[in-house]
């Protein structure tokens, strides 16, 4: 089953690169935070998720940022995703009738990037307990600024 095996230990390259798509073109710190339990970086975005203690796993996380979630602050990040049906069957149209507004993301990403920050999301922060000191300085490389106000 190599599917598994990828799923559960990727590529460290990818996993850095999905932590820049998670910072940068994603920009999913500004409501998620930059360790993604929700404490977010921007006051004015809405209040995302605590992604370290989310229940979903790879596959619903890949559909959740593919698809956004209408009618919450969460944005779908796939260009295509209400244009063809291929989220949960619905285009732009049905979201209008049902009055679900839909969030515009910072930038779309593509498959592949999507694929990324979940490899990222799965080794770095789901299930990974409350951000502290030691995982905090793993997680950036050093000892950073951020680190220094957290617990040991
Ligand atoms: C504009 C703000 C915003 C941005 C940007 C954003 N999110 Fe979200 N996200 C939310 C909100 C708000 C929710 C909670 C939705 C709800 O209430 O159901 C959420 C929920 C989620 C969930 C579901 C968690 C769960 O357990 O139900 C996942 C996974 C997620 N976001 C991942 C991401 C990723 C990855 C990115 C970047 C590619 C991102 N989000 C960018 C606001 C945002």
């Amino acid at each position: 089953m190599f599917v598994c095996a990828r799923a559960q230990e990727p590529d460290p390259a990818d996993i850095a690169s999905g932590l820049r798509l998670f910072r940068a073109k994603g920009n999913c710190q500004a409501c998620h935070g930059w360790a993604a339990d929700g404490r977010k970086m921007d006051s004015q975005m809405p209040d995302g998720a605590n992604l370290r203690e989310t229940q979903l796993d790879r596959k619903a996380i890949v559909v959740l940022i593919q698809c956004g979630r209408p009618g919450s602050g969460m944005p779908a990040y796939d260009r295509l995703a209400y244009a063809d049906g291929r989220c949960y069957g619905m285009k732009s149209a049905d979201l209008a009738k049902a009055g679900m507004n839909l969030t515009d993301p910072p930038a779309t990403l593509a498959a592949r990037e999507i694929e990324l920050v979940a490899d990222f999301l799965m080794a770095k922060v789901v299930g990974k307990g409350p951000m502290n000191r030691a995982r905090c300085v793993e997680y950036w490389g050093s000892e950073v600024n951020e680190c220094k106000e957290l617990k040991e």
